[in-house]
């Protein structure tokens, strides 16, 4: 093909991806009233396994959540769905990054716990997490990190749905010249995760919500961010809301002088991605972090990290550390509203990696296996 049959088809398909992005956008606007969790009857939480450690961690996250849940899971109040085909293998024979099967499972659940699922570098397939998080709509990715001896108690309400990633597997090139993506924010998107980030601060006597952004080279999309998140903050006041750039903001996690005064992060899809990771890193490794997908109708629950196929391939599997995922699962347990038993999880987990450690973790077999590791909790509980 010569560069001009490349320039019309971008321009076609261009006009396809605009069309199609305002259409969710008048989608989110026909959403419906938030899910009551308090109200419900019965509870579904599907279970899924995913890729390379992900199974190996699902299945102490699947005990722990039986023991924890005990009483309810007996009652019937709360159902554990187990749902199997989203493996990389079955992604990749089928074409498809959440089969069709597997994703009508997912949707008759109310809330899922789920492990982490490798997304292939190049090609089309689309990474399994943006497929979901887009599908069932789930617009905040909240991710907690606290060092308590320093006073860090930060949260990041990242933009979950847009960014760079909605498009991110639909960029158009002019092949050995150019490759071009794109990166979407909408109004209601924006207004949405700014309202959440404030909603928390509100909540729990937090005073101020740093919004962060590139906005000074991304102008259209990040402009628009941060004058949105402005625009959402004059129906919060007393709770400030500071501007600053993603560049100056990843040094500022790292300046001990000035990094606890920061309290709660409203931010765009990417720079959410990458400062979570640096910010669970400071917690104590991205192996820590809890992460939690958050929309009116479904919300996902996972470890913050990959599937590690490194340590599958040196046969470290067992060797795994569960906390992200099981801090996860705390998060799962206090958004289907069991509060009490939440903090008690949280108050062990917090105790069993940073206070009294008796067993640890490493990845590396000098340290405890995941299951170790989980029976440690267990017995704690
Ligand atoms: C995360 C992960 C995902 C992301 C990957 C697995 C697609 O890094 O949840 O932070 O980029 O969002
Ligand atoms: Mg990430």
């Amino acid at each position: 093909m010569c560069d001009n049959t490349y320039i019309e088809k971008a321009c076609a398909q261009f006009r396809t991806l605009l069309l199609e992005q305002l259409e969710r956008t008048a989608r989110m606007e026909a959403g419906g009233a938030p899910k009551d969790f308090t109200t419900m009857e019965k509870i579904t939480i599907g279970m899924v396994g995913g890729d390379g450690i992900g199974p190996i961690i699902m299945e102490q996250a699947e005990r722990l959540l039986r023991k924890v849940m005990e009483e309810e899971i007996s009652t019937g109040r709360i159902v554990l769905k187990k749902i199997e085909g989203l493996t990389i293998e079955n992604r990749l024979a089928l074409g498809k990054a959440v089969p069709d099967d597997v994703l009508a499972q997912i949707k008759s659940c109310d809330v899922l716990l789920k492990g982490p699922t490798t997304t292939p570098k190049g090609g089309t397939l689309e990474s399994a997490n943006v497929t979901l998080r887009r599908e069932l709509d789930l617009y905040a990715n909240v991710r907690p990190v606290q060092v308590p001896e320093e006073g860090i108690d930060w949260i990041f309400y990242r933009e979950n749905t847009e960014g760079e990633y909605v498009l991110g597997s639909r960029g158009v090139e002019v092949p050995g010249k150019l490759s071009m993506d794109f990166k979407v924010t909408t109004e209601l998107g924006t207004r949405r995760i700014a309202k959440a980030a404030f909603d928390y601060a509100k909540a729990n006597g937090k005073k101020s919500v740093s919004i962060v952004t590139k906005a000074n080279i991304m102008k259209k999309t990040d402009g628009n961010f941060t004058r949105i998140c402005h625009e959402v903050a004059a129906d919060y006041p007393g709770i400030e809301a500071d501007d600053w750039y993603i560049d100056i903001m990843t040094a500022n996690l790292v300046n001990k002088e000035i990094r606890n005064q920061f309290q709660v992060f409203v931010l765009p899809n990417l720079y959410g991605d990458i400062i979570t990771d640096e910010a669970a890193e400071i917690q104590g490794g991205v192996g820590t972090a809890g992460s939690a997908n958050m929309g009116d109708q479904y919300a996902m629950f996972e470890a913050i990290h990959g599937s590690a196929p490194r340590m599958i391939e040196e046969g470290l599997a067992d060797y795994a550390n569960p906390s992200s995922i099981f801090k996860a699962t705390e998060m799962l347990i206090r958004h289907i509203g069991f509060t009490e038993k939440a903090d008690r999880l949280a108050a062990v987990l917090e105790d069993c990696n940073e206070k009294e450690k008796q067993v640890v973790v490493t990845g590396t077999a000098s340290g405890a296996t995941c299951r170790e590791f989980a029976d440690y909790v267990m017995r704690k509980l």
